[in-house]
């Protein structure tokens, strides 16, 4: 029995997980595998009743698990940062989640923007415990023509370190040859120095993997360019939040973008890299493939690669159809995409074509 912790959160977080999960049932039904899902209520509505974000008690709780499955938080009524600082980072920095994985995968050439693209196929090791997201801030001389609003910066060697090593061995590990360092130590010329030299250093344990640098607007440059160039990226915690949205639009946009908050030996939480969209939010029009291929990365991480291959496969099989919401150009509704994917997945499983 595989324990998974459910946060649906707010918004088309709810709407999408709601489709990773029926995913995930028909699994049971198909394979030998058996989950026991426990849904939690964190989110928008429960702190406007409550006034709670994320308790401390859940966190120890999430700990006893073997994944957490999440959609998306953030709610136009509740002040900025209270719920992303309060949820999202608590779990991630409370479970030590350092990597958050981001793959980049070109599905169909259909769906990208770019000029005569083919395969693009990166993935992104973002740094997700320190940065600019862990460090303190505050305001002097608040509200006055004299304020300054501080925010610092925090750059561990231990935290660079892991990450950098995570980037390496996964490159390793999937039979990618390059590992891509983005950074701006043309301009942070403390924080980034830390991150070229422990960069250099793990990058002397793997001397069969290639290394290459961009400065990060450069990069931003380069995804739209060559995009076909990058294997592993690995970089610090903002850029990697900005660079994979921009990732994800270059293969189809954030309906497709899936990404593991992971500690490689703690449990991990899994979540579609797109928010709530309140813009979309209730409609039923929200895209669900990213939440189902974070199921699908979840299920890797668990082991299960003959579930992960095979709704990885369901999902493309789906975009290659068409069978796919407005914002890839279909006219299909949130539950009737999730619909095809099961479909398509028992299909794959009876026709033996699983894996
Ligand atoms: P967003 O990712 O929610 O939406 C950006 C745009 O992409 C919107 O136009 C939206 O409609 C579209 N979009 C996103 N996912 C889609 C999908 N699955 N199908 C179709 N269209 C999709 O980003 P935002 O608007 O900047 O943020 C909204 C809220 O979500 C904010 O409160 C923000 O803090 C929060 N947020 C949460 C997470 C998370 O929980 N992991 C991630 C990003 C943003
Ligand atoms: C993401 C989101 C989060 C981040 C926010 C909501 C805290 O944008 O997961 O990409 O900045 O990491
Ligand atoms: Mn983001």
């Amino acid at each position: 029995m595989i324990k998974i912790a459910v946060i649906p959160g707010d918004g088309i977080g709810k709407e999408v997980v709601a489709e990773g999960l029926k995913v995930l049932r028909k699994l049971e039904q198909l394979s030998n595998v058996k989950f026991d899902f426990q849904e939690y209520p964190f989110g928008a509505e429960h702190y406007l009743k409550t006034g709670e974000t994320l308790p401390d008690w859940a966190i120890e709780e999430f700990r006893k698990f073997d994944a957490i499955y999440f959609g998306a938080i953030g709610d136009p009524r509740v002040k900025p940062g209270v719920l992303e600082h309060g949820i999202l980072l608590k779990l991630r920095f409370s479970l030590d989640l350092y990597v958050n994985l981001r793959p980049v995968k070109l599905y169909h050439p259909k769906l990208t923007p770019l000029k005569e693209k083919e395969k693009i196929d990166m993935v992104f090791v973002r740094e997700n415990t320190e940065g600019l997201y862990a460090g303190a801030g505050g305001f002097l001389r608040k509200g006055t023509p004299q304020e300054v609003a501080i925010q610092e910066m925090i750059n561990t060697r231990y935290g660079v370190e892991r990450t950098v090593r995570f980037a390496f061995e996964y490159a390793k590990k999937t039979g990618r040859k390059k590992v891509t360092l983005v950074d701006k130590a043309n301009v942070l010329t403390y924080a980034h120095d830390l991150w070229q030299r422990v960069f250099a250093e793990v990058s002397e344990e793997y001397p069969e993997i290639e290394t290459d640098h961009y400065y990060v607007d450069a990069m931003a440059m380069k995804m739209v360019r060559s995009p076909e160039i990058f294997e592993v990226v690995v970089t610090p915690n903002m850029f990697g939040d900005i660079l994979t949205d921009l990732g994800a639009e270059i293969v189809g946009g954030l309906g497709l973008a899936a990404s593991g908050n992971i500690h490689p030996r703690k449990v991990s939480m899994f979540e579609p890299v797109h928010g709530s969209a309140p813009d979309i939010a209730g409609k039923g029009i929200a895209n669900p493939l990213a939440a189902i291929l974070t199921a699908s990365l979840m299920l890797e991480h668990l082991g299960l690669d003959k579930e992960s291959k095979t709704v990885e496969k369901a999902v493309a099989k789906v975009i290659e159809e068409n069978k796919v919401t407005p914002d890839l150009g279909g006219s299909l509704k949130t539950h009737e995409v999730g619909d095809a994917v099961v479909k398509v997945l028992e299909v794959l499983w009876d026709e033996g074509e699983a894996g």
